[in-house]
């Protein structure tokens, strides 16, 4: 069977531009032994991440949804030494796997991670991480985005940038007939989004070895 040809690109262009890195290797190594789901962002676009933290100077990042920590990795990357990163993560399992990950990707001093549902760990974060987040990434349970998105603005700065994945669904965004639970939810994101004076957005559809998804990139004004 031929794989799509957009797989074979996306190995193609990996081979060209991904350096080698021991951490994220080893992580997708753990995730796949520990049966965690893969869907992690791609190894291009968790560089697509990293170049983003680095191009902003991010030093500090909160992330929603950890699961094995590979995207936690690609940004965390991106952090000076002094760096913070907060992930939040509701299952205890995927906590525990990604705190592996981290740690031996060596980036484990400047990753916190907080289990339990993110909507209710946005307390904790203010409380005990009060200065505003200079990068975004939402990626955790697709019905709650609206509100992480919300927690997000709270919690920025002008020029904060928030970046949310899986707004498209294989186009299934498109279709209001859908009653699927995640697609309602990004319509409901983007709706938010599109009402929000506080921020300039646009979404980039990505096609790849995730098949076809695509991020929502804000900038907090
Ligand atoms: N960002 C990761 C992938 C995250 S997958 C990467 O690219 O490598 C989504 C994760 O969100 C899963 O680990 C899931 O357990 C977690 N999740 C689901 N519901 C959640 C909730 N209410 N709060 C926090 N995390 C949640
Ligand atoms: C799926 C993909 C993701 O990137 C994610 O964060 C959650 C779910 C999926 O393909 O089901
Ligand atoms: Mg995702």
């Amino acid at each position: 069977m031929n794989a799509e040809p957009w797989i074979v690109v996306d190995q193609f262009l990996g081979e060209c531009l991904l350096p080698v890195d021991a951490g994220l290797e080893g992580a997708l190594a753990t995730n796949a032994r520990e049966q965690l789901p893969a869907i992690d962002v791609s190894p291009l676009q968790g560089r697509f991440l990293n170049l983003l933290a680095t191009l902003l100077g991010a030093r500090r990042i909160l992330e929603f949804g950890t699961l094995g920590g590979y995207s936690t990795i690609c940004l965390a990357r991106a952090l000076p030494s002094d760096g913070l990163l907060v992930t939040l993560e509701a299952e205890p399992r995927h906590a525990r796997v990604a705190r592996g990950n981290i740690d031996r990707a060596g980036v484990g001093d400047r990753v916190v991670i907080r289990e339990g549902k993110a909507l209710e760990s946005l307390a904790w974060v203010r409380a005990e991480h009060p200065a505003p987040f200079d990068l975004v990434f939402i990626d955790a349970d697709k019905p709650n985005t609206t509100e992480y998105f919300r927690g997000a603005l709270e919690m920025s700065h002008p020029g904060t940038v928030i970046v949310a994945d899986n707004v498209v669904r294989k186009g299934e965004v498109a279709n209001a007939a859908s009653t699927d639970a995640s697609v309602l939810g990004m319509r409901r994101f983007l709706e938010a989004v599109s009402r929000e004076p506080r921020v300039q957005a646009t979404a980039l559809q990505t096609v790849g070895a995730k098949g076809h998804d695509g991020f929502l990139i804000a900038r907090v004004r």
